[in-house]
């Protein structure tokens, strides 16, 4: 009985005689009188969906190359729905499980949901290995959680800010990032632009006692002493050579025994 009006709305909306009547031959072979603009009368909500975000689902194919084994009821229902690797194959991302688990609506194929349940590193790894690599090799309480604890929605990039307090107060993103790789973040590493206010979030003290010497170094930027890694020390030869007659100073361990201490030179 359902069968039957079903099929009697189907022939008046898309007008012609119920074609399914007919097991057999016409078990198999899309009705060939159904065509694309009638799926509108049935199933607007899909269409709307597909003609406001279908992306290349809609520019590049349409609703019979995908639906196209048939319609019910001459057609199970479970039959009407292709396989993704009937188009994509060939790539490593296209040898993922769970295709429809990111690709959520595949009218709308480009609005991806990360699954909450699974890592998706491994499906994130087809097309941005080197950060995988970059996070897999250096390990970190960052390596241990998901790409999507992260990055939430693809693209997105949230801000250090969202998880952490900062090291002195009105530092900003840009500021962690200049020191700080995020898929790396023990490792510590930086340019020659880094203010000394940033090396005194945490060496106050140090940064205190250098500003306030009488002499040159307090001119200086504590990197461009303690160049590229955090805990780099230089040696005072690597700046100034050999700057006194070896007589003078042959009977000294080093240069602080006369000038104590770099960040706060004595003459
Ligand atoms: C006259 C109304 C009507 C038209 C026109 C129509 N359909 Fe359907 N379609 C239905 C109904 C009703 C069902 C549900 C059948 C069932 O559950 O047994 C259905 C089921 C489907 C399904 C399976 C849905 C599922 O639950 O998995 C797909 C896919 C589908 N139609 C695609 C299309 C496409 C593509 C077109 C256009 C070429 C189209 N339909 C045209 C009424 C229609
Ligand atoms: C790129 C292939 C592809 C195209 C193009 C496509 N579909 Fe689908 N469609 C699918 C797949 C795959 C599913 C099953 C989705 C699922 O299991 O969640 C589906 C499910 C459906 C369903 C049942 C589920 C629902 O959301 O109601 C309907 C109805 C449907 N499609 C109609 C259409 C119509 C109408 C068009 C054209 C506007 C269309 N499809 C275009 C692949 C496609
Ligand atoms: C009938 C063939 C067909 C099927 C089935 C199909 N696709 Fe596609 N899809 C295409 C074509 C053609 C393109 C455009 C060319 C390309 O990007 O490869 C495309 C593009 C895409 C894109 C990129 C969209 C864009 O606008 O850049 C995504 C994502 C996608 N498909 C996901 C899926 C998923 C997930 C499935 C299974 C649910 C699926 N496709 C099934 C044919 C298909
Ligand atoms: C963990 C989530 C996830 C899963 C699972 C997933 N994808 Fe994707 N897919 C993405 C993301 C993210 C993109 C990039 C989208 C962009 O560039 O905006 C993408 C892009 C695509 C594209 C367009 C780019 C291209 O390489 O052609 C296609 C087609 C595609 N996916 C198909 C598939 C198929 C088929 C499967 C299952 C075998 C699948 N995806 C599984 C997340 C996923
Ligand atoms: C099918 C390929 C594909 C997959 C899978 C994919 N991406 Fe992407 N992703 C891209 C493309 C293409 C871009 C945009 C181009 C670019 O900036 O490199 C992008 C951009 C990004 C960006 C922004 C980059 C920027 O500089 O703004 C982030 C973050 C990102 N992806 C994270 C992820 C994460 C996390 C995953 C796993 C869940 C993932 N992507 C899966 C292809 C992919
Ligand atoms: C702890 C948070 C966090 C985790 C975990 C994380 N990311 Fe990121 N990711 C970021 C931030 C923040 C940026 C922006 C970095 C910047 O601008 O210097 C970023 C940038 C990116 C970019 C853009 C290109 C680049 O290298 O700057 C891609 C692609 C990306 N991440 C992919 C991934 C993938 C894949 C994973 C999982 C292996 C992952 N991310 C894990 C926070 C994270
Ligand atoms: C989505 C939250 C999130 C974001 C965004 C994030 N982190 Fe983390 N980060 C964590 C968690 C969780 C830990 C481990 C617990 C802790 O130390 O607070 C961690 C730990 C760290 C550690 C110590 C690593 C270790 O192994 O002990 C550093 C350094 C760090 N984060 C720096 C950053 C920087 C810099 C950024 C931005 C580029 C950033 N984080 C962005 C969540 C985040
Ligand atoms: C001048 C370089 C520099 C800048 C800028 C910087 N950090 Fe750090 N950060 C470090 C160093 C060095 C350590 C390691 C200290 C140690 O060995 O205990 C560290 C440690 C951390 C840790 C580990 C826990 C802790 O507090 O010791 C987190 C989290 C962190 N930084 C987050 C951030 C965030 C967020 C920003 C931006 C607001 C930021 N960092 C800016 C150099 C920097
Ligand atoms: C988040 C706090 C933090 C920041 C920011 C920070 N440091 Fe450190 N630094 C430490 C801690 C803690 C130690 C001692 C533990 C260690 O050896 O890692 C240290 C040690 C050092 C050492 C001595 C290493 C050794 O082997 O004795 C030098 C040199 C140093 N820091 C320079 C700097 C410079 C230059 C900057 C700015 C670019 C900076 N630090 C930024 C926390 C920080
Ligand atoms: C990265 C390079 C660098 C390192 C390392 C370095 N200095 Fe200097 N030093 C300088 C510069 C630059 C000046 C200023 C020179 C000028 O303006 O003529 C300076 C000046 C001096 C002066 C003269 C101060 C004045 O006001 O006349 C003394 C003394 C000195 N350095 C001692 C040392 C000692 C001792 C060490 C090791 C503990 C050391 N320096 C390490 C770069 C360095
Ligand atoms: C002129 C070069 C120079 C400048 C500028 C400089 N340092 Fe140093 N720093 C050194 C040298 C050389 C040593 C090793 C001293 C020793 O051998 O005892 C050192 C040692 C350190 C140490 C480890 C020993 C200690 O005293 O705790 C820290 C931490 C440090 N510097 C931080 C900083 C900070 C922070 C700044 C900026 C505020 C800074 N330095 C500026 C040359 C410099
Ligand atoms: C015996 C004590 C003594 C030792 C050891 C010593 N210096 Fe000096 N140094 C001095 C004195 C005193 C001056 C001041 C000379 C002047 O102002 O004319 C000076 C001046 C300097 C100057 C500034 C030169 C200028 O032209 O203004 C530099 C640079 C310097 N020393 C670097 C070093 C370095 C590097 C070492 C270790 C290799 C070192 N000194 C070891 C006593 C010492």
């Amino acid at each position: 009985m359902k069968k039957f009006v079903f099929a009697a709305a189907l022939s008046l909306a898309v007008g012609l005689v119920a074609p399914w009547g007919d097991v057999g031959a016409a078990q198999q072979a899309p009705d060939p009188q159904l065509q694309v603009s009638d799926c509108v009368k049935c199933h607007p909500k899909v269409v709307h969906q597909n003609q406001e975000a279908g992306t290349k689902h809609k520019t590049e194919v349409t609703c019979l190359d995908c639906h196209d084994a048939g319609h019910p009821p001459s057609t199970p229902v479970d039959q009407m729905i292709p396989k993704c690797s009937k188009c994509h194959e060939g790539e490593p991302h296209f040898e993922v499980k769970n295709c429809l688990g990111c690709h959520r609506n595949p009218h709308t194929p480009l609005k991806i949901t990360f699954p909450e349940n699974e890592s998706v590193k491994p499906v994130c790894n087809t097309c941005h290995s080197e950060q995988v690599q970059e996070i897999d090799q250096n390990p970190s309480a960052h390596a241990n959680v998901d790409c999507s604890f992260c990055h939430t929605k693809h693209g997105y990039i949230p801000s250090c800010l969202k998880c952490h307090e900062p090291h002195r107060q009105g530092q900003k993103f840009e500021d962690c990032v200049s020191c700080h790789r995020v898929h790396q973040p023990l490792n510590v590493a930086y340019g020659p632009d880094i203010p000394n206010k940033d090396c005194g979030a945490c060496h106050g003290d140090i940064r205190k006692l250098l500003e306030a010497g009488q002499y040159k170094h307090a001119k200086l930027q504590c990197v461009y002493c303690h160049k590229d890694t955090h805990g780099n020390i230089p040696a005072c030869q690597d700046c100034h050579g050999v700057p006194h007659p070896e007589a003078m100073i042959k009977n000294f361990k080093g240069c602080l025994d006369c000038h104590v201490d770099p960040h706060n030179l004595t003459k």
